[in-house]
């Protein structure tokens, strides 16, 4: 599909279809020994996987992203309530998220199709994301952001990396609305995760975890959900995987959203009969969305692997986050809900003691300094907050509580 198209005619999205005629086995020893070298995919953990994103011969648009680490932390586990868990780190990436994943298969397809500009609504990573890339390949780049909502660290990535960016006196929703009007009317390539390129590249999260784990799925994979992307992408990863012989398994895929921001839990409570739009207000700003777009690719994700959707208040994500944090590798506040989701799950019992999980850690610490600060500035559990004192070394020692 050569086209800078990315949205149906009809109004609804646009799926890949793969035609791909390797077996399962041949294709895991092809990704296996391109873990070790592989010059036209330059080392990247997304083009590693090509055959079953985006086949042909084409100079990709790489950072490289991908290859980010599956971490094993016992106060993490242990807070979760499992023993077999592991993190797996997608704020690692380039740009700091998980989206550097879709943003490199988008754009690159975006400027084989001839795309001169490109744009997205965000809640702040995909425009971080989506300013490198475009960078990179030469593109402008228009950002559409809710004003006063996304956190400042990716505000400032996008202004770095030259996206002329738009702060738009709408919530979330109201600047994706306008970015599928503004893309259609002024004939520029829209990159949000409605582009079915960007789903192919998050694919890869799940399938480097298999990889990572010799092609051994865990029980559950735990993810954060906003506009559910993800939820989406993941499970079109398992199935398409399943298909072609790489797993025999489908793991479960458990959807996290925050308390606040939470249409898609209160879907699945009715057992998805019904469609909830909410006004979303969270502390996760990433996930502080009410209308998610990939409602129905991730409705069917749910179903087909026998998955749960649950929602965590805001005190719970941020305490959890303040876990993952205090263990050293630390992740934006979305990221957490998916640690305090598995908390909540294994409490419930729907998650078993016994079970293995990975959960995906979506954006990095840094994304997203002033909930830190001001997390640690409050009072309660697991704070620390930073302490001012006189330049003499009886200061340091009052407050190690050696008194000359
Ligand atoms: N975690 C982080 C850190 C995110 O930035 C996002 C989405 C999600 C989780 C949710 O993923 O949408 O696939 O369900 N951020 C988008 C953005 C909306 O604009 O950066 P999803």
């Amino acid at each position: 599909m050569l086209s800078p198209r990315v949205q149906c005619s009809c109004g609804g999205l646009l799926e890949v279809l793969h035609e791909s005629k390797a077996s399962g086995p041949s294709l895991r020893s092809r990704f296996d020994r391109r873990r070790v070298s592989d010059p036209v995919g330059q080392g990247s953990g997304v083009w590693r996987f090509r055959e079953l994103l985006l086949p042909g011969r084409f100079d990709p648009v790489t950072h490289p992203e991908g290859n980010t680490p599956l971490y094993r932390r016992d106060p993490v586990a242990r807070y979760t309530g499992l023993v077999d868990l592991a993190l797996k780190h997608e704020g690692e990436n380039p740009t700091g998220s998980f989206k550097d994943r879709g943003m490199t298969v988008a754009v690159t397809q975006a400027a084989r199709a001839g795309a001169t500009a490109v744009a997205c609504a965000s809640t702040g990573n995909t425009s971080a994301s989506m300013a490198a890339y475009a960078a990179q390949a030469g593109l402008t780049a228009l950002v559409f952001v809710p004003a006063g909502k996304v956190a400042a660290g990716k505000l400032a990535q996008a202004l770095a990396y030259g996206a002329r960016t738009l702060l738009v006196r709408g919530d979330f929703d109201r600047c994706l609305r306008l970015v599928r009007e503004a893309s259609e009317a002024l004939g520029i390539t829209l990159l949000n995760s409605i582009n079915p390129w960007r789903l192919e590249g998050q694919k890869t999260i799940v399938l480097e975890v298999l990889q990572q784990r010799g092609w051994e799925p865990p029980d559950w994979i735990v993810v954060p959900a906003g506009n559910l992307g993800n939820t989406a992408a993941f499970a079109k990863a398992l199935r398409e995987a399943r298909g072609l012989g790489i797993i025999r398994r489908m793991p479960r895929i458990a959807s996290v959203q925050a308390t606040g921001a939470n249409p898609f839990y209160r879907s699945f409570r009715t057992g998805f009969r019904r469609r909830f739009r909410v006004k979303a207000e969270t502390v996760a700003t990433a996930i502080r969305i009410g209308d998610p777009a990939s409602y129905d690719r991730a409705v069917r994700a749910i179903r087909e692997t026998d998955g749960v959707v649950t929602a965590v208040s805001d005190r719970a994500i941020l305490e959890a986050k303040a876990v993952v944090d205090a263990a050293g590798i630390g992740c934006e506040p979305a990221s957490a809900a998916s640690v305090a989701g598995l908390r909540h799950l294994v409490r419930r019992g729907v998650v078993k003691a016994g079970e293995s999980a990975v959960a995906i850690l979506t954006g990095h610490l840094l994304k997203d300094a002033e909930t830190v600060m001001r997390f640690h500035a409050s009072r309660g559990a697991r704070r620390n907050p930073p302490v001012e004192i006189e330049p003499t070394v009886a200061a340091v020692e009052r407050l190690l509580g050696r008194r000359r």
